[in-house]
């Protein structure tokens, strides 16, 4: 099994963006974390950081004919991309919401999400280990998918 994880907008900043809220580690060791995790499963994981909307649709599309899912950390982008919902949709193959922080329980807008509809699960709320349990949860996903 091959999947790929997908950071939006200013997550190659964490651990330094507003600890408060997201922590202090930084990108490089979720993924870390990631590719350990994914050894742990025997999963192969490729991941993808991007500030551009453009960037990351066009990553999408690419992947989907290598991978089996997606962990996807839209950023912003959650609350706003119609675009990166249609591309996850479009590319019909089982995804994964995750946010670091519990965005329900933060500022208004937020509380809504394009991809949450579409996903096959959603992770809110654990910091890095969001990242963690998506990852369980899409290879859990794709296993019964057959
Ligand atoms: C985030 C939550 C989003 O609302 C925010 O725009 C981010 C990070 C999270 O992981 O908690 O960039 O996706």
């Amino acid at each position: 099994m091959r999947v790929a994880v997908v950071h939006g907008p200013n997550l190659r900043l964490l651990g330094r963006r507003e600890p408060e809220v997201y922590g202090h580690t930084t990108l490089e060791e979720i993924e870390h974390r990631l590719h350990a995790l994914g050894r742990e499963l025997s999963v192969e994981v490729e991941s993808f950081q991007s500030n551009s909307e453009g960037a990351l649709i066009d990553f999408v599309e690419s992947a989907a004919s290598r991978v089996d899912g997606f962990v996807v950390n839209g950023g912003a982008l959650t609350h706003t991309s119609i675009a990166l919902r249609d591309c996850l949709v479009g590319v019909d193959l089982p995804f994964v919401e995750v946010h670091l922080s519990n965005t329900a329980a933060r500022e208004r807008f937020r509380r809504r999400s394009y991809l949450s509809s579409v996903a096959g699960g959603v992770v809110y709320g654990f910091g890095p280990q969001s990242y963690l349990l998506g990852l369980r949860g899409l290879v859990a996903l794709v296993e019964k998918n057959g």
